[in-house]
Order: structure tokens, then sequence, then C-alpha cells
């Protein structure tokens, strides 16, 4: 291969337009060095059509629009794509423990994951009803936090009506089954964790000092917790 080629492939390259290149120029040598030093294709971002129909495994225990017919599901409406994606990852690597979730995860790849989580972010969480007894402490602890107990307001990350952050990685909460937020909120209270990243060490720290009452509240007022309004379903 001729230097002129070499030039004019780099001259190609240097103007967007390397795939019309004629066959001898794309096959210059570097040309698959260069390939072969770039990282790995980014993700493409997850699509919402092609996770639809990847998605219809999970409808039996999901829904078909993400949100469950039993509270021992999580609700993953409107759910961020990311976030999905990620536990979906942790549960495959075996960091996030669960029997059931594991042999799901194990033959979705992250392209998969990806579009899976764009299709339940499309959906909108049901709301549900917090228990009139509860929603006072729960409310208090979610804006406000508990100073004696070291506990920060969750609405800081998780925001004022519960839609979270996905930039940041901070789930939705609005609306989810108080059953499982409080399965989860005791399985980090108890030690447990999903992954070792700085993201993973947040909740365990947060949820130390919560007694088993104040857990349950939470939970409560999260399950009554909309997106839309802010305010919890049950009257004060
Ligand atoms: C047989 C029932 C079942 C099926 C089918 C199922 N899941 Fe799950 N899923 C669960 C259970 C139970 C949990 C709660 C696990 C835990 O935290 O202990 C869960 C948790 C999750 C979570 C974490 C939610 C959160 O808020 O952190 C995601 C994401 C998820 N599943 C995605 C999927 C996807 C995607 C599929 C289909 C490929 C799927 N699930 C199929 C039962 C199921
Ligand atoms: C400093 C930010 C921050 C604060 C404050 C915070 N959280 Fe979180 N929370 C997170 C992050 C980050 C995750 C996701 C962890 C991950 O992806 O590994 C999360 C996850 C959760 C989940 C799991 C959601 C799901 O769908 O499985 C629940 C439940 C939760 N938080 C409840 C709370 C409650 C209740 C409070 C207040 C007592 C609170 N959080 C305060 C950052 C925060």
């Amino acid at each position: 291969m001729s230097f002129s080629h070499v030039i004019a492939f780099a001259a190609l390259v240097g103007a967007g337009l390397a795939q019309a290149a004629d066959p001898p120029a794309q096959a210059a040598p570097a040309a698959v060095t260069e390939q072969a030093a770039a990282p790995a294709a980014p993700l493409k971002p997850g699509d919402a059509t092609a996770g639809q129909a990847k998605s219809a495994t999970c409808a039996a225990c999901h829904g078909m629009d993400g949100n469950p017919a039993s509270s021992q599901y999580p609700k993953l409406a409107g759910q961020h794509e990311d976030y999905i994606a990620r536990q979906v990852e942790l549960f495959k690597s075996h960091k996030r423990d669960s029997a059931i979730m594991m042999g799901f995860a194990a033959t979705l790849s992250a392209q998969d994951m990806n579009d899976i989580g764009a299709y339940f972010a499309t959906k909108a969480s049901l709301p549900g009803v917090a228990d009139a007894k509860l929603v006072a402490r729960g409310e208090a602890i979610y804006r406000g936090g508990d100073k004696n107990e070291n506990v920060p307001a969750c609405m800081a990350c998780h925001g004022p009506d519960g839609r979270g952050n996905p930039g940041s990685g901070y789930p939705q909460l609005a609306g989810q089954y108080a059953d499982y937020v409080t399965l989860k909120l005791k399985d980090w209270h108890d030690g447990k964790t999903w992954g070792d990243d700085d993201r993973a060490k947040i909740m365990p720290a947060v949820v130390k000092g919560l007694s088993d009452a104040d857990i349950a509240a939470l939970a409560s007022y999260i399950e009554g917790l909309h997106a839309a309004d802010a305010a919890s379903t049950a009257a004060k």
C-alpha cells in the first residue's frame, strides 16, 4: 500500500467520510490499528420497542406494563432505564442476591438490559395508598430525615415526589410496594449490599439508624407517594 493511499485514508477519516473510502483504503493497516486501539463501541441507548418484545418473560411477575399484580414483586413502571439495566447486571453478576432474578438476568446482554429498561421507563407507576396511621412519621423522615437517628432526608436524593434522579442513579420510589421497600430497607439495615461501588454504599449507610417502625412508616408513605402531585394518598 502506497504512502499516498494512507494520506488519502487519513484525509477521509478526518473528513468523517471513512465509510465512503475505496476498499483498498479500508484495508489499510492504519485503519486496522486504529480500530483495535479504540475502546469498545459504547452501548446504544435502550430501544423501547425492542425492549417490549424482550420483556415478555418479565411480565409474568412484573406485569406487562411494569405494574405487578402482586406486591411480592417490585414495580418497574416508570423506573429509570439506567437503574433497571444496572440492577439486572448486578443480578447477573450475583452482586445483588436473588435466586429468582439471577436466572432471568443470566441470558441478557447489556444491550437487552438497556432496551428493557427503556421500555419500562416509558410506563407509568400506578399509585398505591399509604396507611393513614403511618403516614405522618413516614413523611417526616422522608422529607426531613431524623437527626437523632442520623438518617438523612430521603427527598434529598429521591425527590419530593419520589421520582428520583436518573442522571445521579437515584431510583424512582413513588408508588413502589411497601412490602418490597420494607424488605430492601431491612436487608440494608442487616448489612446486605448490592455491589461494592460508591453508589451501592449509599443506602446501607442511610438506613443504619432506622427502627423497624420507621422502616414500616417510610415504606407505607412511599407506596402512597404520587409522582404527579408530590402528595401521599392517605388523608392526614
Ligand atoms: C418469577 C418472577 C420474576 C420474573 C419472571 C422476573 N423477575 Fe425481576 N424480580 C423478581 C423479584 C422477586 C425481585 C425482587 C428481588 C429482590 O430484591 O429480592 C425482582 C427484582 C427485579 C429488579 C429490581 C427492581 C428494583 O426496583 O430494584 C429488576 C430491575 C428486575 N427484577 C427486572 C426483571 C427483568 C428485566 C425480567 C425479565 C427479563 C424479570 N425481572 C423477570 C421476580 C421476577
Ligand atoms: C444520598 C442519596 C440518597 C439518600 C439520602 C437516600 N437514598 Fe435511597 N437510594 C439511593 C441510591 C443511589 C439508590 C440505588 C442504589 C444502587 O443503585 O446501588 C437508592 C435506592 C433506594 C431504594 C431501592 C429502590 C428499588 O427500586 O429497589 C429504596 C427503597 C430507597 N433507596 C429508599 C430510601 C429511603 C427510604 C431513604 C431515606 C431514609 C433514602 N432512600 C435516602 C440514594 C439515596
